[in-house]
């Protein structure tokens, strides 16, 4: 069987194409290797015969319309996905994130054959109040550019899903943790800067709350649905873990983990927009067998470890990200504690 994956060399896509390959699929990956990708993540596939790398960008429309022919499966990770990036410069996200599926939903309509799995995220609907969770048919309330963006290409995956048939797949995934992902995320960015004694700019107050899957309890999850067939496939499936964690719970585990004081975390200006919290039903995709593996304490350590070990990425322009994200807000933090 042939697969063509998109985004393999960001975070979930890189793990993802080590499993399909344990499995013995065929795997075609396509990735324009943006800044939040790390090619070495996929060095130990490199050598295996049924890997192939294509340098390039889901928007490409005769690229994607000759890779997507013959394959049985495309499993879109291609995407812009950081929160925080998409408020700086939202123009990048609706071209990668909606245009690019609009462009691969062109290639798979003029193939007829190979089904879409569609990665998407619990963003879409906004912040969910307390003690709600967000079954797969809650309307959609997204608050940030990069959500609208995931919103929209969902909107564009279920119109081709009504008007051409197209058997076309939406997982929408609760926060991801573990190794790979780019330093500008959460638990990297406070694992890596808290090892080096930095101050961990923190949100607002800190109480934002999120759900939490280890990346290969999320890659078994996918492997699942894949394996379940067309007919459980189509329409969306919620993948979350029901490990629900405030912000500063996890950044002060993190201090504890690192055997740092919780005095380096920061309380500095909120987000735009912020949502206070996710929290999915995940009872369809449970219905089918699947659970999750990894306690979120357990993964959380195994992670900050990791990133102990796999934080050097000398990068001067992420270097200057992160003075534009967070220099300011540092610095307004200390004037106000004066
Ligand atoms: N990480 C999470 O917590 C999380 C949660 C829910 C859903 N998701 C979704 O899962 C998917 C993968 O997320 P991730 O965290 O692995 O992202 P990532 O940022 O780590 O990786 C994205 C990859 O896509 C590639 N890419 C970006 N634009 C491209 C384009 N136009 N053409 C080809 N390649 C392109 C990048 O080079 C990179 O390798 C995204 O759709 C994201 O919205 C992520």
């Amino acid at each position: 069987m042939k697969v063509l994956v998109t985004g393999g060399c960001g975070f979930i896509g890189s793990h993802m194409v080590r499993q399909l390959l344990a499995d013995g699929w065929q795997v075609t990956n396509l990735d324009n290797l943006t800044y939040a990708s790390n090619p070495a993540n996929l060095a130990s596939a490199m050598d295996d015969p049924g890997y192939r790398f294509v340098h390039g960008d889901i928007c490409d429309a005769p690229l994607v319309k000759e890779l997507v022919a013959g394959q049985d499966l495309v499993l879109n990770f291609a995407a812009e996905t950081h929160v925080d990036r998409s408020l700086l410069g939202p123009a990048a996200f609706v071209r990668a994130n909606v245009e690019g599926v609009v462009c691969l939903l062109e290639a798979i309509r003029d193939d007829g054959h190979a089904e879409l799995i569609q990665m998407s995220t619990d963003e879409v609907f906004g912040s969910v109040p307390d003690p709600e969770e967000s079954a797969e048919d809650r309307p959609f309330r997204p608050s940030s550019p990069y959500s609208a963006s995931k919103a929209a290409a969902e909107l564009q995956v279920a119109a081709y899903r009504t008007t051409y048939g197209l058997p076309v797949t939406v997982l929408r995934g609760c926060n991801v943790y573990g190794p790979n992902q780019h330093l500008e995320k959460f638990i990297p960015l406070f694992a890596a800067r808290s090892m080096r004694r930095e101050p961990l700019p923190l949100y607002g107050d800190g109480l934002q709350q999120r759900e939490w899957i280890h990346v290969s309890d999320l890659v078994h999850a996918i492997s699942m649905v894949i394996r379940a067939g067309s007919e459980t496939q189509r329409g969306a499936i919620h993948i979350g873990s029901g490990e629900r964690r405030t912000n500063i719970e996890i950044a002060q585990r993190i201090c504890d983990l690192n055997e740092r004081p919780h005095e380096l975390i920061t309380h500095v200006k909120d987000r735009a927009g912020h949502d206070r919290r996710y929290a999915l039903d995940s009872s369809r995709l449970r219905s089918l067998g699947w659970a999750p593996e990894v306690p979120f304490e357990h993964g959380l350590a195994r992670t900050v470890v990791w990133y102990v070990a796999n934080s050097s990425r000398d990068d001067p322009a992420f270097a200057s990200y992160l003075r534009e994200q967070y220099e300011v807000r540092l610095a307004g933090a200390a004037n106000a504690a004066k």
